[in-house]
């Protein structure tokens, strides 16, 4: 059985980005020209997925327009001759088939993730989180979905996250496989670096089992008073074995302002008609910060 489903959920409040999430929402934060969400929707699409349910909740509808059709901007473009624009707007629209369904609360990632259980049914499914974007070859989803369709487990993907770092991810304990792979023994959302079970955190992309639904529910309310996945996770791993997938990939954590900076300077360092104008802006800078050290 493969993976053709994928949840990402989108309901976040996008504090850390007040005030301009006050009326946007934080996933159509933009990388130079592309808003986040949409370098999610391509890892799920070029990893398999043919059907995504986005979790929204109040002040979302921006998500909801953006891959929608927009006439009056296609008729506008349209008239102008303007074909590349136009091809550009309409390719986002007719993307994949996407379905919302609104978190009325902020309650937590489990919940959010539960909200989806009717539209899933009883199908393995994935769970992409807004923030991230992951750049590889083979998309981070594909590598999951690749692990879950051998060995027919829930995979979650982790990477090494620096000390300081440790108490905003949930952190595995695991028995490593090989190189890539540990068989998860323990999820703890958020620890204190010192209580911390390693430095293996969740990033954010998930395959699961359906059964994962029951689980989360009879976990009930963790930490802060929501409803954790990290905490269905490990309920999960009670059942059945779970794998943790260090993945390959340069992992972009855009719902960090400095991650979020850096991604933009890293995109357009990419982009072949920034390039070289960022460079010289780059070495500009370093220049003037090189003669204010010298003062
Ligand atoms: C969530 C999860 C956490 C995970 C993290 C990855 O936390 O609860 O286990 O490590 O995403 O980004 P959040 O970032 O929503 O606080």
């Amino acid at each position: 059985m493969t993976v053709k489903k994928a949840i990402i959920p989108a309901a976040g409040l996008g504090t850390r980005f007040l005030p301009a999430t006050k009326s946007m929402p934080k996933e159509m934060l933009p990388i130079i020209d592309t808003p986040v969400i949409q370098y999610v929707v391509e890892e799920a699409i070029a990893s398999g997925i043919e059907d995504i349910i986005i979790i929204t909740g109040r002040g979302k509808r921006a998500i909801e327009d953006y891959f929608d059709d927009s006439p009056e901007l296609e008729m506008h473009l349209a008239k102008k001759h303007n074909t590349e624009l136009l091809k550009l707007v309409r390719d986002v629209s007719s993307l994949v088939d996407i379905h919302y369904i609104r978190q009325k609360e902020p309650n937590g990632l489990g919940d959010a993730v539960l909200r989806a259980e009717k539209h899933i049914g009883n199908e393995p499914f994935a769970v992409l989180l807004g923030d991230d974007i992951i750049v590889n070859d083979k998309p981070c989803t594909a590598q999951l979905i690749e692990n879950f369709e051998k060995y027919g487990r829930s995979t979650l993907a982790v990477e090494e996250v620096p000390y300081e770092k440790l108490s905003s991810y949930g952190i595995i304990k695991g028995k490593p496989l090989n190189d890539s792979l540990y068989v998860l023994e323990d999820i703890v959302e958020k620890p204190s670096p010192e209580a911390a079970p390693s430095n293996m955190g969740a990033i954010g992309r998930y395959v699961f089992t359906p059964e994962i639904f029951d689980c989360i529910r009879d976990a009930g309310a963790g930490i802060g008073s929501e409803i954790q996945l990290t905490d269905g996770i490990r309920a999960l791993n009670r059942t059945q074995m779970i794998y943790a997938c260090r993945f390959k990939g340069k992992r972009f954590d855009t719902g960090d302002r400095l991650g979020y900076v850096k991604s933009i300077v890293d995109f357009a360092l990419k982009n072949e008609n920034l390039r070289e104008d960022i460079l010289e802006y780059i070495g500009e800078i370093l220049a003037v910060e090189k003669d204010l050290a010298k003062k």
